[in-house]
C-alpha cells in the first residue's frame, strides 16, 4: 500500500474520535437498553446531564465503576452497564435488577425522584 492512503485513514480514524463525545452522555435522554431485546415496557426517562445536575450528584461514580469492594462501589471507565451486566445470569446482579437497584436504591434513599413503574417507564 502506498502512503497516501494510509494517511487518509489515519485523518479519518482521527476525525471520527474528535467527534466520538458528541455522541456521549448530553444526547441521553431516556434509556431503552437493546439488551433487554424486545422491550415490555416505554424507555425509562433519564436525561442524563440534566437529571445530574438537578439532582445535585457529585461525580460518576454513584452509578459508573467497574465492580464493588467491601459494598462500594470502584471507580470505573462510563461504559455500557450491559458490558457487564448480563441479561439473565446466576452470578452477580443481572441487567435489570442492575438498573432498579441504582436507580431506586437513591430515590429512596434521598426520598426523591420516581420509584413506581409507570413515574419512569413513561408512555411517549
Ligand atoms: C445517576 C447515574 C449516573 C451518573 C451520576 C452518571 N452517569 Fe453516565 N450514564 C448513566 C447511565 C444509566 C448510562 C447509560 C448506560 C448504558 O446505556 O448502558 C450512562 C451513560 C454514560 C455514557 C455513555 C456510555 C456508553 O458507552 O454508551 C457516558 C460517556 C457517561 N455516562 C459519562 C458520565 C460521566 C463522565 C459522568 C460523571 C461526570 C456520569 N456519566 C455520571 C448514569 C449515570
Ligand atoms: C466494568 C464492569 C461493570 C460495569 C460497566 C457496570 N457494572 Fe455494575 N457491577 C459490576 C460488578 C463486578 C459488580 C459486583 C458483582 C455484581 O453484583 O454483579 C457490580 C454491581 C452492581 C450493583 C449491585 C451493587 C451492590 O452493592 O449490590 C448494581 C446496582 C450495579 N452494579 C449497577 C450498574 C449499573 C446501573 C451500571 C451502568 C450504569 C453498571 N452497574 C455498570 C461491574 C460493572
Ligand atoms: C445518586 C442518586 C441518584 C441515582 C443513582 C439516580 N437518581 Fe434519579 N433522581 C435523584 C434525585 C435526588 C432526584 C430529584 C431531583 C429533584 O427534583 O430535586 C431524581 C429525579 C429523577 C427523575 C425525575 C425527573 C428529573 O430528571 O428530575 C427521574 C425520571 C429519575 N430521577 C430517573 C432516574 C433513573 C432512570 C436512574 C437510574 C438510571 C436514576 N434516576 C438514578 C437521584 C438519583
Ligand atoms: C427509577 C426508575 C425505574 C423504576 C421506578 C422502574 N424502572 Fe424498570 N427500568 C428502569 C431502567 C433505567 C431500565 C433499563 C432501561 C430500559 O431498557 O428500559 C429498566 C428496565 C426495565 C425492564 C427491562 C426492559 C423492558 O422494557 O423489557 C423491565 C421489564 C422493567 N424495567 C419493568 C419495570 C417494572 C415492572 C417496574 C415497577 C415494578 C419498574 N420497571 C420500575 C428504570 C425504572
Amino acid at each position: 500500500m502506498s502512503k497516501k492512503p494510509m494517511i487518509l485513514i489515519l485523518a479519518a480514524a482521527a476525525v471520527l474520535l474528535f467527534l466520538l463525545p458528541a455522541f456521549s452522555q448530553e444526547d441521553i435522554k431516556q434509556l431503552a437498553d437493546p439488551a433487554f431485546g424486545q422491550a415490555q415496557r416505554p424507555a425509562a426517562v433519564f436525561d442524563h446531564d440534566a437529571h445530574n445536575e438537578k439532582a445535585a450528584i457529585d461525580g460518576c461514580l454513584p452509578c459508573h465503576h467497574q465492580g464493588v469492594e467491601e459494598g462500594r462501589f470502584v471507580e470505573g471507565d462510563p461504559v455500557k452497564c450491559a458490558d457487564c451486566h448480563e441479561v439473565k445470569t446466576a452470578e452477580g446482579t443481572p441487567l435489570m435488577l442492575a438498573y432498579h437497584k441504582q436507580c431506586e436504591d437513591c430515590h429512596l434513599e434521598k426520598k426523591k425522584g420516581p420509584v413506581t413503574c409507570g413515574e419512569c417507564h413513561k408512555r411517549p
